[in-house]
């Protein structure tokens, strides 16, 4: 790491990122989660904004017992000054001078620290920050992590004093290599959108746990661990509810089980969930599992082996006052609301939402589809951009792979079909099916326009084939949606991810007024009459339940809103559309969910 001798020298050094561009922070160092105790670290940080990266050049993080009225020289940080700011938060919501901020920020905070047993390990768990981490503590620098929306994970036991100094780098700075890359259709916020904590951890620990009914085994529960170190012993599972005690034996850190057992298995209408806990040593893990199988046979969708219509709406994490952040309140109101629509799954775009959102929905009996952003043009032939791809998803996966309301893994949405794009989504797919084969995978494909023909070649990838098609709104009319359903030959469930239009909230005329309620009402009703019979089709999850911010959007009904929700932005005004869907789904849930 390049010394700073004083605080102009580092001006001319523009290879100054690489010594904090480890990477190091990924999916290798999770830990599991499940019925830990943790102590936020969410209030009291200090916000310094530092466009020119001039904190990395500077090295803002370093020692900070010298008072910056002390020094000898003239220093251009104190790290006990700045905007105080309580997280989680989007730092383009918090003040209206960073409302369009895209660069690098500090948050600094002290917390006092002592052991509650010998041999403790510290680690900090951080829910999610756009876009990349560095974590510094003590002057120290730990690593970094690249992705917006998964959890990174950083041991903190060495170095720790009584008192100690937390500095956390973000920069939401959207770039050619980056996953979403630098065009998207949502509002790039920046900050640490989830909480910031400690786990106390004893020396040996869990860090993963994957617990599932067999996908091809009738009454078969499998399970796998995995320690922090590579020791023996044995691990002890009990559920409960099952009369399952079952020991667990564990060679070089890595353990597994088959268990025979009958399980009430989760659905929709039945989500039942099992309280598991599995002990090794003086570790404890718990969580609450349902049990239940998902597959593909021909067109049709199988839940616990029987046929099943995914009937959806996708969702953004976008909130008027909020930016990204989601408090429990938000997700509570989203999952009842679909509820109310009369979906059974939620399409989770375009990117891995809260945790709190799979937990919830397995509670609700909500399935979901959740997703990687390899969205648009994605830089697909830069072998840098397909490992923070591939470890996005196996965060997304390690996760949530225990949560029974998650059935697809979606490994992007609407990409242009290149030979560089179908081998990095191949790859995604074949690391996905790797790590949990009890899952479908799909992705939102595009159609050619010329002959309205779904030729994309990742199809053939995918358990479920998923289009967003537009016809009524971004294609004139609906002869187009004739054709490409009538074009449909692939034996595999058809899913439209998205479909839909935009209107502004309360303004009314003719059918064919765009950005009308009228006209977005049409096309919902045009959109059902000719999918609703369709005999391949598994699902649909129009385009969406809520406007969101979006500054690509800026006509006058839009005016950096994407108006395609079928509830305005302030989550309560409904659109004509939400009854016209709400019908088309009240219809299905008799005949087609038996
Ligand atoms: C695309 C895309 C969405 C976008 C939507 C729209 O299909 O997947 O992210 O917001 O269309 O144009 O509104």
């Amino acid at each position: 790491m390049n010394e700073v001798s004083n605080t102009v020298s580092f001006l001319h050094d523009e290879g100054y990122d690489k010594a904090f561009d480890t990477r190091n922070l990924s999916h290798e160092t999770m830990l599991f989660m499940g019925g830990r105790p943790t102590e936020k670290l969410n209030d009291g940080w200090l916000f310094t904004v530092d466009p020119f990266d001039t904190g990395l050049r500077q090295h803002w993080y370093r020692d900070d017992s010298l008072d910056a009225r002390q020094r000898q020289e003239p220093w251009d940080f104190q790290p006990d000054f700045g905007a105080p700011i309580n997280l989680p938060a989007s730092w383009n919501m918090q003040e209206e001078r960073l409302r369009y901020y895209e660069g690098a920020v500090w948050y600094t905070r002290w917390f006092d620290h002592e052991p509650h047993r010998k041999g403790e390990r510290l680690f900090l768990r951080i829910g999610a920050a756009n876009y990349e981490a560095k974590i510094f503590l003590n002057g120290r620098f730990l690593g970094s992590h690249l992705g917006g929306s998964t959890p990174v994970f950083v041991e903190l036991s060495e170095g720790l004093e009584d008192r100690n100094r937390l500095q956390l780098y973000v920069n939401n700075t959207r770039t050619l290599d980056h996953v979403p890359m630098r065009h998207f259709d949502w509002f790039n916020y920046g900050g640490i959108h989830r909480d910031v904590e400690l786990v106390r951890l004893p020396r040996i620990f869990f860090r993963d746990a994957f617990i599932r009914l067999a996908p091809n085994e009738q009454g078969m529960i499998l399970v796998d661990i995995h320690l922090s170190d590579q020791v023996s012993g044995t691990a002890l599972l009990t559920i409960p509810a099952l009369d399952i005690a079952t020991e667990i034996s564990v060679h070089d850190g890595i353990g597994g089980a088959r268990i025979a057992a009958q399980p009430d298995l989760w659905s929709p209408g039945s989500p039942s969930l099992y309280d598991m806990e599995i002990r090794f040593g003086d570790d404890t893990v718990r969580d609450r599992i349902g049990f239940r199988t998902v597959a593909v046979d021909g067109t049709t969708v199988l839940l616990n082996g029987a046929p099943i219509f995914l009937r959806g709406i996708c969702v953004h994490e976008d909130d008027a006052q909020l930016g990204r952040v989601r408090t429990e309140a938000d997700i509570r109101r989203t999952l009842a609301t679909a509820r109310e629509l009369g979906c059974n799954f939620l399409r989770l775009a375009h990117y891995p939402h809260h945790e709190r959102v799979a937990q919830l929905a397995d509670d609700a009996g909500i399935m979901l589809w959740e997703e990687l952003p390899v969205y648009w043009a994605i830089a697909f032939d830069n072998p840098a951009t397909y490992a923070d791809a591939e470890n996005q998803l196996l965060e997304l996966i390690k996760r949530d792979r225990n949560r029974a309301s998650v059935i697809v893994w979606s490994i992007g949405n609407e990409n242009a079909d290149t030979d560089a794009r179908l081998a990095f989504k191949q790859n995604l797919a074949a690391t996905a099916r790797r790590h949990d084969p009890t899952r479908l995978i799909s992705a939102a494909c595009l159609i050619n326009k010329t002959n309205f023909r779904l030729e994309d070649r990742l199809a053939e990838t995918l358990d479920i084939v998923a289009i967003n098609e537009y016809y009524g709104w971004y294609e004139p009319d609906m002869t187009g949606l004739e054709h490409t359903l009538a074009a449909y030959d692939i034996d595999k469930p058809l899913f439209i991810s998205e479909v839909g239009a935009d209107a502004l909230a309360g303004h009314h005329g003719g059918e064919a007024d765009l950005f009308t309620e009228d006209c977005q009402a049409a096309i919902y009703r045009e959109q059902i009459r000719r999918l609703a019979n369709f005999p391949a089709l598994c699902g649909l999850s129009p385009w969406l339940l809520y406007d969101f911010r979006s500054d690509r959007r800026q006509n006058t009904f839009q005016q950096g809103w994407n108006r395609k929700g079928l509830i305005a932005a302030d989550k309560t005004t409904r659109k004509a559309a939400f009854a016209v869907l709400q019908a088309f789904y009240k219809a299905l849930t008799a005949p087609r969910d038996s």
